[in-house]
């Protein structure tokens, strides 16, 4: 059986981080040392010699993951992921945004879920609001991503979270107009990245195990990006609906009809588990399954 109550405990946040400003960047190009740092495990962390890929790794002493200085409230986020190859069964390789180490937090997370050589990556999402998730999607592919860097991107508004892959968005996760339990949108986020053994429950359901005669298992990334809005304490900005951010505005709340022929496809194509589906884990499914993504 899948184990689904696992959460990204490795959300960590190292105290400090907060403090720092680099206040105005929100958009070009963002290097590692100026945007991010390091959250454990610095040794399995390395950059090309031009400093514009980075690399995690994961053996058996330990994964290794990084954060962004800043928080920031809506926006959009992307980066290009290149997979750990070959056989990858049991290593997650996770992107996801959090906004701190409680147990209220809110999350958007991509996670990747590794496999036996010539057997499909699964890519999994999830929404926490308040601590709370167990909103699992898992899709797969349309390329092999671990033969190249592909685009993984989240646009948030206070209307809806899309998650891209490659421009393409494969889920939709809406809000409503009245308060509610299921869509974050008080809380600031770090953009995070990690690499970790989860191979109790990753690769069909902790069936395959992680192969460290393999190790190091090694993810990429490069062109991190975030047009978003950066949170600076004490001032809680990044709340009204300024007309000047391209992500508040009306086009940025709803699909365009090219997304909407693109989601079609994905949802006919691509969706290998929806929770808002699952009747057996949920005999009453969660409120936010009733509303539909196309409008
Ligand atoms: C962000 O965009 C503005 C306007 O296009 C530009 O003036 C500014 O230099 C850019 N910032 C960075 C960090 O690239
Ligand atoms: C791994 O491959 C198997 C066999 O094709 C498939 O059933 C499974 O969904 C794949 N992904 C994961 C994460 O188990």
């Amino acid at each position: 059986m899948e184990r689904w109550a696992f959460s990204l405990v490795l959300c960590l946040s190292v105290a400090g981080f907060m403090a720092s400003s680099h206040a105005g960047q929100s958009n070009g190009s963002f290097s590692f040392q100026d945007n991010f740092d390091i959250m454990w495990a610095q040794d399995h962390f390395k950059t090309s010699p031009d400093g514009q890929v980075w690399y995690l790794d994961l053996d058996k002493e330990t994964g290794c993951g990084f954060q962004t200085r800043q928080r920031y409230r809506f926006g959009w986020f992307s980066m290009k992921l290149k997979l750990v190859g070959g056989d990858s069964a049991g290593v997650v390789t996770a992107y996801y945004m959090c906004s701190d180490t409680g147990p209220e937090r809110d999350e958007l997370d991509f996670e990747f879920l590794g496999n036996r050589t010539g057997q499909p990556y699964t890519i999994q999402t999830n929404v926490y609001k308040k601590g709370v998730g167990g909103r699992e999607m898992r899709h797969i592919l349309w390329f092999d991503p671990t033969e190249d860097f592909h685009t993984y991107a989240i646009l948030w508004n206070n209307h809806q979270i899309l998650f891209f892959v490659d421009r393409v968005p494969i889920r939709v996760y809406k809000n409503t107009d009245k308060p509610n339990d299921f869509f974050p949108n008080e809380k600031p986020m770090y953009m995070f990245s990690s690499i970790w053994n989860a191979d109790d429950w990753a690769t069909r359901g902790g069936l395959e195990k992680t192969d460290w005669k393999n190790a190091p298992f090694v993810s990429s990334y490069k062109d991190f990006n975030a047009d978003g809005c950066q949170w600076v304490d004490p001032y809680p900005d990044c709340v009204s609906t300024t007309t000047q951010n391209w992500w508040d505005q009306y086009d940025a709340w709803v699909l365009s009809d090219d997304q909407k022929k693109d989601f079609a496809w994905v949802e006919r194509n691509l969706v290998i588990y929806d929770y808002c589906k699952d009747n057996e884990r949920y005999p009453k499914l969660p409120d936010e399954c009733s509303i539909s993504p196309w409008d």
